[in-house]
């Protein structure tokens, strides 16, 4: 009995250093994330029944080896013992019901990982060998992922070819993302900073080096962000846009009759033309804006110009798609 007390005192002290000395050593890095709160929670809880394992098991073992170890001159057998069924049914049951309740807390904490808000915002990732892209419901795609606090977001994950792994450590939860399928990744950032995305599966030559800066911002510079992104997004389309109206306006011989420069010719130039007052054969007056150009592309005859003969232009409504109309347009606004 006296072994007892003492085995059992021994036990609570050593679990409980054990637990504080694994407490200290700080083996997660900060929580960022609504859902790291539930895995923290069942992670502390792992913690306290390993050390208290650990205890269990170390403490009897040392224990034993100094007390009962054989005495000098002591040659008899220790006592001989058949089995023990009450000891093997305890020893039975309560790791039974041990790994029960662990597998129903797990499923549990999952669960709360995985609350869906129907506010969330959804971004898409697009993960290859070996990089990650962030494709923004705002219309435009960055190298890094940037999110607003306390806001929830869905990751929608695919991959161009292999299998990768969407892990974020100070959120705790991580992600396959696998090719052919659309994986999702809920996380509501608690904590502005810089983090890393960092690829958890092996997925090749440069596997170590698949990663991206995930910055959580607040609200308001995250808004900037997206509203500064998305101009730099669409300067940079209008620019491809322009670039390309000028192949086709060259291709179709608009440049024979309109001039780029400013110089006459059988039609009005395009210098200077968006955003122009112009008037028209029936002396009305109308601002040069978007429709009117698409118009006078479509159907030519409908306003013409005052000074310029009407019926020399033909109509391009079946020759162009919209987006070369589009495309057109946008070379015609870059003429200054
Ligand atoms: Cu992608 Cu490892």
């Amino acid at each position: 009995m006296k072994h007892f007390i003492i085995v059992g005192v021994l036990v609570v002290l050593m679990s409980a250093l054990t637990y504080f000395g694994l407490t200290a050593i700080g083996l997660m890095p900060v929580e960022a994330s609504a859902q790291a709160i539930p895995v923290d929670w069942m992670w502390n809880l792992q913690v306290m029944a390993m050390s208290f394992l650990f205890a269990l098991i170390v403490v009897p073992l040392v224990y034993s080896l100094f007390v009962f170890r054989r005495r000098r001159g002591d040659t008899g057998d220790a006592e001989h013992i058949e089995g023990n069924t009450k000891l093997e049914i305890t020893w039975t049951i309560l790791p039974l019901i041990a790994v029960l309740t662990f597998a129903y807390l797990g499923a549990y904490t999952l669960g709360q990982t995985r609350v869906a808000d129907p506010q969330a915002m959804t971004i898409k990732v697009h993960a290859s060998q070996w990089t990650w892209s962030f494709e923004y419901p705002q219309g435009f795609t960055s190298k890094e992922l940037r999110l607003p606090l306390n806001r929830q977001v869905v990751l929608e994950m695919d991959s161009k070819d292999v299998i990768h792994s969407f892990w974020v450590p100070e959120f705790r939860i991580k992600q396959d993302v696998v090719p052919g399928r659309v994986t999702e990744y809920r996380i509501t950032p608690t904590l502005i900073g810089t983090y890393k995305v960092r690829c958890a599966e092996l997925c090749g030559l440069s596997h170590a080096y698949m990663e991206s800066p995930v910055v959580v911002m607040s609200p308001a510079d995250f808004d900037a962000w997206v509203a500064a992104q998305s101009k730099a997004a669409a300067a940079a389309q209008a620019a491809g846009g322009a670039e390309n109206g000028k192949v086709l306006a060259t291709k179709f011989g608009c440049l024979g009759c309109h001039s780029s420069d400013g110089s006459k010719s059988v039609g009005p130039t395009w210098q200077g033309l968006f955003g122009a007052q112009v008037e028209l054969s029936n002396g009305t007056t109308i601002t040069a804006d978007e429709a009117y150009l698409i118009e006078s592309i479509v159907d030519p005859g409908a306003k013409i110009r005052a000074g310029f003969p009407a019926g020399s232009m033909p109509s391009f409504k079946d020759q162009l798609s919209t987006t070369q109309i589009n495309d057109l347009v946008a070379y015609i606004k870059s003429l200054k």
